[in-house]
């Protein structure tokens, strides 16, 4: 009875050794799993852009803050996105929360937009928004799509829709696509008036999570 009894405590005990390898495997695989998404997802070379806003986007990817991590954008074209900033993140970041508020306000019975618009932030001028765009590639980001970015300008510079710069670059070789503002039908088409329907954010999306600030 004894043996049997010490038997049984003898398989419980490899039943549970084997349970917390199995547990120890499964931990590694996840870890492996999210070490090589972390490499995958660590900074590589920017998106080329014109010679002439070298002086606004050179380095980018280390001297700014990203935002975002590789993000599953529906708006944009189904695109992976990642966003970056220059400065000023918090505004960034506040205007996320207070669109998570907006979003749990729809519960309740408070549909006072104003209100809830009042709480938003505008940006300072010299501020500039970028986002790189990728494929999706086997639910990667795999090969660059476009690079986009939103320059806050001086007051006065299109001041109908917050003074916003728009830019829109090709991936490859960093040519122009569109530049500039409301007054630009491409520009308007392509960018602000997708972005106009945003105006209490300062016309920032704000919505993909942020990577919180060190
Ligand atoms: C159909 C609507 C739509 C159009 C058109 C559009 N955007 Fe956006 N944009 C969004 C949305 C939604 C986001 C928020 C992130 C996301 O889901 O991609 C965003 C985010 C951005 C961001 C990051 C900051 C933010 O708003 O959160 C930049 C920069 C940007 N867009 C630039 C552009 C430029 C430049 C163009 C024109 C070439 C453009 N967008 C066209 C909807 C649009």
């Amino acid at each position: 009875m004894d043996t049997k009894r010490f038997s049984l405590g003898g398989k419980a005990t490899l039943l549970g050794r084997s349970r917390s390898l199995g547990a120890a495997f499964l931990g590694l695989f996840v870890w492996f799993a999210s070490a090589s998404s972390l490499s995958l997802n660590a900074p590589d070379s920017e998106f080329p852009y014109p010679a002439q806003y070298d002086n606004l986007l050179r380095n980018y990817k280390s001297g700014w803050t990203q935002l975002t991590e590789y993000h599953l954008s529906g708006l944009h074209w189904d695109q992976f996105i990642v966003v970056y900033i220059n400065k000023d993140p918090m505004t960034y970041f506040h205007n996320y929360f207070e669109f998570l508020k907006q979003q749990t306000d729809g519960f309740d019975d408070d549909w006072d937009d104003e209100a809830d618009a009042s709480d938003f932030r505008a940006y300072a001028e010299g501020t500039i928004v970028l986002k790189e765009h990728y494929t999706p590639l086997d639910g990667k980001p795999g090969p660059r799509e476009r690079l986009t970015a939103m320059v806050k300008r001086e007051p006065g510079y299109d001041s109908k829709f917050g003074d916003w710069q728009y830019l829109w670059f090709e991936p490859e070789t960093g040519a122009i696509v569109a530049d500039g503002n409301s007054s630009d039908p491409l520009i308007f088409k392509s960018c602000v008036d997708c972005h106009s329907g945003i105006a209490e954010r300062d016309y920032i999306f704000s919505t993909v999570p942020g990577i919180p600030v060190e």
